[in-house]
């Protein structure tokens, strides 16, 4: 979602789908992404479709369930139309932005609205992502009547200095006070981290991941610090005022972390994820990466059915308007070719501890059996899978997943 959108095909206004979409279907399950475009401030790293109140040309977010809930609706009739089977929804994500920007009547409105259109798997992972400043025990309460299960918090870092420098506006103390309220609210939890703000040293990335393990969350995320074109902190780094976050320093934090993780009984399941138990792994997460069917509700947002994938127009003012006047509001589409998901497969599947099969690797590259060789040689992957029949990175594959997707790809 982040970045510019896709140039694609046009998408039909009533939003029709092609007949590939409902092929097989039937095996596939069904997910919902909802999108939140709200922040209150934009933190300087940032570039998701999120909008401060400036920046709303005329949209209103206390309007804004009534347009996602128009969007629901929508979507029932085009999977009814298309001939889809009946699927209830496996996982629901609000994410953003800021979903809890707005009242959590109104995300517990939308999700009913969801409810109604579709059912909702009996214990689904119902999830919020949360910024620590905008939640407090009420706020949660009522999430979790209205069907929230899990929340997701904005933690970043707990040391002050690494977050004026990413311009996070929250207090620190606000995380553990709302994992801690969700937590006795039986809500799950989980907390993300950012590495590699420019200056953050390595002691100070150890106080981050030591408070959020403190926390006893069930799930963190860490990712490496993404410095997307177009940003502010983009122009700082360009301009000389902040330094490039340095490749190897990110190597030992990302080290670092796995082994605090560990220790603490956090088991990776994906490079950049870790849950206390397969309990409580990211179902949603797990969803994308095994290429299941989902719908991206709201402005920016992408969405995947069999292999047709659309996204919908950036701008709530422009998303609001295309469905008032009934019409969808995608923006573009592609139908992906078989050789395209194969290769989203590769990248994705190699991600995650299950590991990627590797005749699923030679499907792609018939000269992957040679690149495996070379990956087990330079313990990339683990010997005794390959030889299974699984490439499983290890921990020195982790930190170079992306140059052995771009190997495997290779023509
Ligand atoms: C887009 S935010 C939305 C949730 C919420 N507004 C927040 O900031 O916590 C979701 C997560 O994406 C991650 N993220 C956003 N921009 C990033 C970047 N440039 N590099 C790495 N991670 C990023 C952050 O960890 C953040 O928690
Ligand atoms: S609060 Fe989250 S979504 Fe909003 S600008 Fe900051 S990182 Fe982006």
């Amino acid at each position: 979602m982040a970045g510019p959108l896709p140039i694609g095909d046009p998408a039909p206004a009533d939003g029709s789908l092609p007949a590939q979409a409902a092929v097989g279907a039937a095996d596939r399950t069904f997910h919902a992404y909802v999108h939140i475009p709200f922040c209150t401030v934009r933190c300087g790293y940032c570039d998701f479709n999120t909008y401060t109140a400036g920046e709303l040309a005329g949209a209103r977010q206390s309007d804004y369930a009534d347009v996602l809930i128009a969007e629901v609706k929508f979507s029932a009739q085009v999977i009814m139309d298309a001939g889809l089977p009946k699927r209830k929804l496996s996982t629901v994500f609000f994410g953003g932005g800021t979903p809890t920007l707005l009242p959590a009547s109104d995300l517990a409105r939308i999700l009913e609205a969801l409810r109604n259109a579709f059912e909702i798997v009996e214990d689904a992972e119902v999830t919020t992502e949360a910024n620590p400043d905008t939640v407090d025990a009420d706020y949660l309460r009522e999430l979790r009547n209205g069907g929230f299960n899990r929340v997701s918090f904005g933690m970043q870092s707990a040391v002050s200095s690494v977050l004026a420098t990413l311009e996070r506006s929250h207090n620190p103390e606000n995380v553990s006070i709302g994992v801690a309220a969700a937590k006795e609210l039986g809500l799950k939890t989980s907390v993300d981290l950012i590495y590699g703000a420019p200056g953050e040293t390595l002691a100070e990335w150890r106080q981050s991941v030591e408070t959020a393990i403190a926390m006893q969350p069930d799930h963190i995320s860490a990712y490496a610090l993404i410095v997307e074109d177009g940003t502010k902190l983009a122009r700082q780094i360009k301009a000389g005022q902040l330094a490039e976050p340095d490749e190897d320093l990110q190597a030992d934090k990302y080290e670092l972390a796995d082994s605090l993780l560990a220790d603490a009984g956090f088991d990776w399941y994906e490079v950049s994820n870790w849950s206390r138990g397969s309990e409580n792994l990211s179902a949603h997460n797990i969803s994308y990466w095994a290429s299941q069917d989902w719908w991206g509700y709201g402005p920016g947002a992408h969405s995947h059915v069999g292999g047709v994938r659309w996204w919908n127009v950036k701008h709530p003012t422009s998303f609001a308007a295309k469905l008032a006047e009934g019409n969808s509001p995608a923006a573009g589409r592609e139908t992906l070719s078989e050789r395209t998901r194969l290769e989203e497969r590769v990248l994705l599947e190699i991600r995650i501890s299950e590991g990627l099969s590797v005749d699923l690797a030679k499907k792609v590259n018939p000269d992957a059996g040679k690149l495996i060789a070379g990956f087990i040689a330079d313990e990339l992957v683990d010997a005794k899978a390959a030889i299974g029949g699984v490439l499983k990175l290890t921990l020195k594959g982790r930190l170079l997943a992306d140059s052995l997707v771009r190997k495997l790809l290779a023509d």
